[in-house]
């Protein structure tokens, strides 16, 4: 057998000591990690925490590689670890046989007969939404997609435990600790410790957040109450590994999780999936135009959803265009190899899907909304295999792919047949990345679709 001697993984430049890269990223960070994909190979090391290799892995080959081959044997890294300092220990943040006890106890909530029951849910709760919009008012619409997200959520996996006003009193801490783990992930360990008042504010909300979960979680405890739902499944859980229930804390930790995972993506998915619709009268019309043939003046069921193949593209391209990952991490825990590469135990590792997404060379005209980049088979079976990575892959791809798939065409087709957006001609909506990429400001004016007539009129 010949070994290959694979060259040196270069180091990105303008790393400052103690610092490493964190004013780059503070910056601009989706256009540095962009930048790595034009100036280095497969794989590159930036600096995060000084003293830490991180290798950002650009190539689909061994990204796919490092999520499914080497993923029993990676533990998840410096992202899910700042997640954790929020979420506590839970199936996000676990590794190894922890992790897979804790998926075991989550998967009954997303089969496929419990996701079929939701939609009517989550299309009531669409309606309610879109009922409480102002027509000819300007909606900040990814703030509106929030709420949207997180009344779905507590009416289908948490109905009936989590009342409205704990997922409201949760909404707002959130986004500032959501905002912290984004500038955690980015900025050296040591700045964390350091008396200011972000990190205080970050402490505080960080508290609220896990006081208010607790709280909601001891008095169902309490109750006694079987509601049938993820709260119930989790009550009466029992740890595999001490054979006893679930303390309250390992059940706050995943119900988090959850409120976290299904939210911030989902909102801005739909959010971007919107906004792209509103900016092309083309694709307006094509998805408006299958959403009549299918439905008619009917509301949209659980069997639409495989029949609506033009609102299906729409929705993968914008999970091409604009996903919510930026950087999605993992450390090796025993020297291992990678492609042609010996990494080191303790070296991070990390893949941005928002960048491999745009990647020119396996996405042509990467940057335009193209919905029909998926209309034809032999096309996609094209792409580069690994290239297109919406839920990632392996044993810690996402546990809500189906739900999120469901409830993102449900609200889609609910919403775009009621209401239609209007931006400033020319406004440009960029993407942030805090923990999740989002939309910046996106306030859309609100016009009320009459009737039919006036889908057909345009
Ligand atoms: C468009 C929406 C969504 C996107 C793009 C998305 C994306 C992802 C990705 C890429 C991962 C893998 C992370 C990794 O490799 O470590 C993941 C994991 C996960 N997602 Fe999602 N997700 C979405 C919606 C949801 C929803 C709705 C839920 C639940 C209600 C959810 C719950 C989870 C959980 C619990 C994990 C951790 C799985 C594990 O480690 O075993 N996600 N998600």
């Amino acid at each position: 057998m010949t070994l290959v001697t694979p060259p040196p993984i270069p180091r990105a430049a303008g790393s400052v000591p103690f610092l490493g890269h964190a004013i780059q990223l503070i910056r601009d960070n989706l256009g540095f990690i962009a930048s790595l994909r034009t100036h280095y190979g497969p794989m590159v090391e930036i600096t995060l925490q000084p003293g830490t290799r991180t290798l950002i892995v650009q190539d689909p080959e061994l990204i796919r590689t490092m999520l499914t081959d080497l993923g029993p044997s990676l533990d998840k890294g410096r992202f899910f670890e700042k997640m954790g300092q929020l979420l506590g220990d839970s199936v996000v943040t676990a590794a190894g046989q922890d992790h897979v006890r804790k998926r075991r106890q989550l998967q009954p909530a997303f089969g496929r007969p419990q996701i079929a029951r939701y939609v009517e849910l989550m299309r009531a709760e669409t309606d309610d939404a879109v009922d409480g919009w102002q027509p000819g008012h300007r909606l900040d619409v990814r703030e509106a997609m929030v709420k949207l997200s997180l009344d779905m959520l507590a009416k289908t996996i948490f109905a009936g435990s989590l009342d409205d006003v704990t997922f409201r009193r949760l909404r707002d801490d959130l986004s500032v600790v959501m905002n912290g783990v984004g500038a955690r992930v980015m900025l050296p360990d040591w700045m964390e410790r350091v008396p200011l008042p972000v990190n205080r504010r970050f402490d505080a909300a960080r508290d609220a957040v896990r006081a208010t979960i607790n709280h909601a979680v001891a008095e169902l405890q309490e109750s006694g109450r079987d509601t049938g739902d993820m709260l119930s499944l989790l009550l009466h859980a029992t740890d595999e590994e001490t054979g006893r229930p679930l303390t309250g804390h390992q059940i706050s930790s995943e119900i988090l999780t959850l409120a976290v995972a299904g939210t911030e993506t989902i909102a801005s998915v739909l959010s971007w999936a919107l906004y792209e619709i509103s900016r092309s009268p083309e694709i307006e019309r094509t998805v408006l135009d299958e959403l009549d043939t299918v439905l008619g003046d009917r509301p949209v069921t659980v069997e639409d959803l495989s029949r609506l193949p033009r609102l299906d593209r729409v929705v993968r391209e914008t999970l091409r265009l604009h996903h919510t990952g930026w950087l999605v991490t993992r450390r090796t825990v025993t020297p291992t190899r990678l492609g042609d590469w010996s990494i080191p135990a303790g070296t991070e590792l990390a893949y941005c899907q928002h960048a491999l997404h745009r990647d020119p060379e396996l996405f042509p005209d990467p940057l335009t909304f193209d919905p029909d980049r998926w209309l034809d088979d032999a096309q996609v079976g094209a792409f580069t295999p690994g290239a297109f990575l919406p839920f990632g892959a392996g044993k810690h791809k996402c546990i809500g792919d189906r739900f999120a798939l469901t409830e993102l065409v449900t609200a889609i087709a609910t919403i775009v047949r009621r209401v239609r957006f209007e931006t400033p001609p020319g406004h440009e909506v960029r993407p942030v990345a805090q923990a999740t990429v989002r939309p910046g400001v996106l306030m859309m004016t609100v016009r009320r679709r009459n009737d039919a007539a006036e889908r057909k009129d345009g």
